[in-house]
């Protein structure tokens, strides 16, 4: 498998699309198409890359769209959900109680008391979210597993904005400064079996990754020490390690494969894969972003003297990192022809991508070289199946692009919300 959708197979995808019947031109002047035989060998190879009893609970906060999250439901898969929203997104794309992870660090005491009534697996984020269950157990029983998310302080890695697991991060409990007190609140609760850390999202070196999940699994051991030398017959069995692993969004930049990273946590930390734990990962990057691409119609071409624009018709609403950290994000985009044929010239001349939105920011690239582009050609936004369409923004009140699947000549639209 290659680690990203190659031009040849993209090309075929958008010309089995437009030529479904399925694409309405006028209406459909962006749309974003998955190769969904793709995206479920991605999650094969992490199935594969990893003990057989561990669950995949992919980050629901990555693509929510129920029809795509049910197409990978009979994989054995879980997901993670951040909010109840997603918990119903979950619940709606036919994922068992059993299968879902709970983690928003924002959680309100209905909100747990939800999860505990469903048996959820919960994530707390601190320590005062634990006394907040514990007050709620002691007025019901729940079948639920429940984590308590450390912050192992790692670093954080090249992107600030979404990084989480620096010496400060507003995410989890701090390890170096809460050491101490993380214990005592697994002495103190029976219920806390499992743990939690997520060091990411891209930017973060798997190394990174590696390094966070080592001390706390250190963690673990003393915890689980401590509470057999006082007696307690609770242990922490549970571990759950979070997602965060960074792909490629460049043609010739193969990024470590999840083998490869599997491996890495594996001899670093073998005791974590001896069978004595059972694992939980919540990938979202990994699975999503290079089984999808972006399509839209070039309305017009703007020619000026400092610059040739085509705008098109998703921008910052859809890629909100890139138009505003335009250094830290990128795509590569190719150019099709109306029939959804890519041009392969050699590029002349530099190109701004401008979305439809009012504000001047809203701009995919500022300076890229691409064959000539022609009003009503399509523009590809490569690798974006993931943190797009999920962080859709509704300004201007434009309409979401639709989502189709293509599984050989096979097109299906894929319902969003
Ligand atoms: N688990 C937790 C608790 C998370 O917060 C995240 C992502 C994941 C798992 C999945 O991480 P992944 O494997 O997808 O890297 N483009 C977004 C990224 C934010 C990611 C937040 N958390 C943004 O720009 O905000």
């Amino acid at each position: 498998m290659s680690y990203r959708l190659p031009d040849e197979r993209v090309e075929e995808l958008l010309s089995t699309v437009l030529q479904s019947g399925k694409i309405d031109r006028e209406r459909d002047a962006a749309f974003l198409v998955y190769d969904l035989p793709y995206l479920r060998e991605k999650v094969d190879a992490m199935i594969a890359a990893f003990p057989k009893t561990t669950l995949h609970a992919i980050a629901v906060k990555a693509n929510s769209n129920p029809s795509i999250l049910s197409y990978l439901n009979d994989t054995g898969i879980g997901l993670e959900a951040a909010s109840v929203g997603e918990l119903e997104i979950a619940r709606q794309s036919g994922y068992s109680p059993d299968k879902i992870v709970f983690d928003s660090p924002v959680k309100s005491r209905q909100e747990i008391e939800f999860a505990l009534q469903q048996s959820i697996h919960l994530n707390a984020d601190n320590l005062m979210e634990l006394e907040r269950i514990d007050k709620t157990l002691q007025k019901m029983s729940s079948k639920s597993n429940i984590g308590l998310r450390i912050n192992p302080q790692v670093g954080v890695g090249t992107i600030a904005i979404t990084s989480v697991s620096g010496e400060y991060s507003k995410f989890g409990e701090p390890l170096k400064e809460n050491r101490q007190k993380i214990i005592e609140a697994y002495c103190r609760y029976p219920w806390l079996n499992a743990i939690h850390l997520h060091v990411g999202s891209q930017g973060c070196d798997p190394v990174m990754l590696g390094n966070g999940i080592c001390k706390v699994f250190e963690l673990v051991c003393e915890i689980n020490d401590e509470l057999e030398q006082r007696g307690f017959n609770h242990r922490i069995r549970i571990f759950d390690m979070g997602g965060g692993l960074p792909v490629s969004y460049y043609r010739n930049r193969p990024p470590i494969s999840m083998q490869e990273y599997s491996d890495m946590i594996r001899k670093t930390c073998p005791e974590l894969f001896d069978g004595r734990f059972q694992l939980i990962t919540e990938f979202g990057r990994y699975v999503h972003t290079n089984a999808g691409f972006a399509v839209s119609r070039v309305e017009y071409v703007k020619r000026h003297k400092s610059a040739n624009t085509a705008m098109i018709h998703v921008g910052a609403n859809m890629f909100i990192r890139e138009a505003y950290h335009p250094g830290q994000w990128h795509h590569e985009i190719s150019v099709a022809d109306q029939t959804g044929r890519i041009k392969t010239q050699e590029p002349e001349e530099s190109w701004v991508v401008a979305g439809p939105l009012c504000f001047a920011g809203d701009m995919l690239e500022r300076n890229v070289y691409l064959p000539p582009i022609e009003e009503g050609d399509y523009l590809i936004i490569h690798d974006s199946g993931a943190y797009t369409l999920s962080m859709w923004s509704e300004y201007n009140s434009r309409s979401k692009p639709r989502v189709f699947g293509v599984c050989g000549d096979l097109v299906t639209e894929r319902l969003g919300d």
